[in-house]
């Protein structure tokens, strides 16, 4: 049996991956194209028990080297449990967040660098590198905006305005850096007119 494809989307927070995640379990639905839909940090009983610790607002103690092993664990666990099965059944799994997130999150915005960040990674990760990365630009102004503030209850999203930034320029100089795996979509655009530019990358690249 053919391998399933491993699409991932990535963006900062409030860029409105949610609503193109439903968009897409819709129309996939109405395909009946075999496919899983998972989450990171999360996704499977040990990562989704990672997830708590790593959001949870209370643990605003925490150092950044723990935050970013804790998601590269999450990753390691969450691979094996859902990603490597649903692919070797021929599934397509679609991926809200995943390397890149740590990338942009830990790499640039906490300041732990790419080489350390990529280092642990590529523990976590072997040889699992997503066939297409969708990256919904839009900037963290736009995104808050459109969110109407942050939850206070949320570790990762109390860190401020700067911190966002950095995410959001981490996640650009990514997508220069691996143009063949990361597709930029515009997110300023209507959902409806994002999600038409979803389905002509995935389509380009024969995930669908
Ligand atoms: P979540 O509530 O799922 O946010 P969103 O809906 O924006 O995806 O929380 C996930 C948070 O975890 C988000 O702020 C990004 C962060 N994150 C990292 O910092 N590093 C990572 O490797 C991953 C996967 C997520």
């Amino acid at each position: 049996m053919q391998r399933g494809k491993f699409i991932t989307f990535e963006g900062c927070d409030g860029c409105g991956k949610s609503t193109q995640l439903r968009l897409l379990s819709d129309y996939l639905e109405k395909s009946g194209v075999p496919h899983i839909f998972t989450r990171e940090p999360g996704g499977g009983k040990i990562s989704e028990s990672i997830r708590e610790i790593l959001l949870n607002g209370k643990n605003s103690e925490m150092t950044d080297e723990c935050e970013a092993l804790l998601y590269a664990a999450a990753r390691a666990q969450h691979l094996r449990d859902r990603v490597e099965p649903a692919l070797s059944e021929g599934k397509l799994v679609i991926c809200d967040r995943y390397v890149d997130s740590s990338l942009a999150y830990q790499a640039y915005a906490r300041g732990l660098g790419v080489e350390f960040v990529s280092k642990i990674n590529a523990f976590a990760l072997e040889k699992y590198l997503p066939d297409v990365t969708v990256f919904i630009d839009l900037s963290p102004e736009d995104a808050f905006r459109r969110k109407n503030g942050a939850d206070e209850n949320d570790r990762l999203e109390q860190a401020g305005t700067a911190f966002h930034q950095k995410v959001y320029g981490g996640y650009k100089e990514l997508a220069e850096k691996y143009p063949e795996r990361i597709k930029r979509v515009d997110g300023k655009k209507t959902p409806q007119g994002i999600f038409e530019e979803v389905l002509k990358i995935l389509k380009e690249n024969g995930c669908i």
